[in-house]
């Protein structure tokens, strides 16, 4: 089969097209034929080394597909052959066909398109834990969502909407992409390379500052957001795509009753794969309903990872990257 690797650390030319053997299911397991899988930010720092939990090359790179099940282990219950799921396998998801625990897979309600089914996994359960979980959203709140055009800014905007957020901020690097942000239902979005976001949302908060922050950027950024950070307010960190660490004094966290909170989708994965449930029922069915979109960006010829990856790192990428890997 197909496979895309990590052959070292590097750039996007270190990304090689090779023939692996099919994978077996073990007896716990389930054997996937992908249709499409997505391509991630964390792909792009697993691929230069700098992913926490990451081993060394060569790897197949990849977090999440939309495929069908075409063998089960012995001691899988749940799952039939034929069925369409979305997953997250063993090992990486740039491949032919992957294998995968049954707690992280989720049969495919029929009526959600393969595009739309490969990019909703990792981003669209990831907003759900960061905004519902983590963030413990109330309606009437402000919520403000850096890298607000992205993958999981586009789904965190609609979600937040849904449940019941008040005034939605976000930030964009490019002026181009504040319409995709807006597209998706935030109310006002800042340009943060030209405006001061700080200054924006005070003018626009009369000064009360936001609920909710949503950071995925640290540094400088991660620091100055705690200045438009309300009473009560809560700070869900959950990427660093500056590449830069952040201090946060903690005099600045007990007398304003807030919160710095941390979550990731691997940790979770590996570690209680069993939170990931409810968020991905709830997902599924709004997107099955129509009232979740997944915003796709780009799509590319599983041979073409490496023009993907370089898309995202241009920054200058909207909505969700897909590889595709067979027709269904
Ligand atoms: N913790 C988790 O479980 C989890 C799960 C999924 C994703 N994430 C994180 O969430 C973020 C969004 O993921 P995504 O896959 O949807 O990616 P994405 O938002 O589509 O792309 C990343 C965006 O980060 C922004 N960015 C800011 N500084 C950057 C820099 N120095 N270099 C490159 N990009 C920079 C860019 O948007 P602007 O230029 O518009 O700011 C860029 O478009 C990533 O940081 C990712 O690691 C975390």
């Amino acid at each position: 089969m197909k496979v895309i690797t990590v052959t070292e650390f590097g750039s996007a030319d270190v990304l090689r097209l090779e023939e692996r053997p099919r994978p077996e299911p073990s007896p716990n397991e389930v054997l996937i034929q992908v249709v499409n899988t997505s391509v991630n930010f964390a792909d792009i720092k697993a691929r230069l080394g700098r992913y926490h939990g990451v081993g060394q090359p060569p790897f197949v790179p990849g977090l999440d597909v939309a495929g069908i099940v075409v063998k089960t282990g012995a001691r899988v219950q749940h799952l039939e052959v034929g069925t369409p799921v979305v997953a997250f396998p063993q090992g990486g998801s740039y491949a032919e066909y992957v294998v995968a625990s049954p707690d992280l897979v989720f049969s495919l309600p029929s009526d959600i398109d393969w595009e739309t089914a490969a990019a909703l996994p990792t981003v669209g359960f990831t907003a759900y834990k960061l905004l519902h979980d983590v963030g413990r959203i109330e309606a009437g709140e402000n919520i403000l969502i850096h890298a607000a055009a992205g993958g999981v800014g586009t789904t965190a905007i609609q979600l937040a909407r849904i449940l019941g957020a008040q005034q939605i901020f976000g930030t964009v690097g490019r002026d181009d992409k504040k319409a995709i942000a807006e597209a998706a239902g935030a109310d006002y979005v800042i340009n943060y390379t030209k405006e001061d976001f700080v200054k924006e949302i005070q003018n626009r908060t009369n000064g009360q500052g936001v609920d909710l922050i949503l950071d995925s950027i640290g540094g400088p950024i991660s620091e100055r957001s705690m200045d438009i950070l309300a009473p009560f307010g809560r700070l869900v960190h959950f990427g660093s795509a500056s590449g830069e660490d952040a201090t946060i004094r903690i005099g600045d966290l007990h007398g304003s009753c807030r919160a710095i909170l941390g979550f990731s989708l691997g940790t979770a994965r590996a570690k209680r794969p069993e939170v990931l449930q409810s968020a991905a029922q709830t997902v599924l069915e709004l997107v099955k309903r129509g009232q979740l979109t997944m915003y796709i960006g780009r799509k590319y010829p599983l041979e073409d990872a490496a023009h993907a990856h370089r898309w995202i790192e241009s920054r200058a990428s909207t909505g969700k990257i897909l590889l595709e890997v067979s027709k269904a």
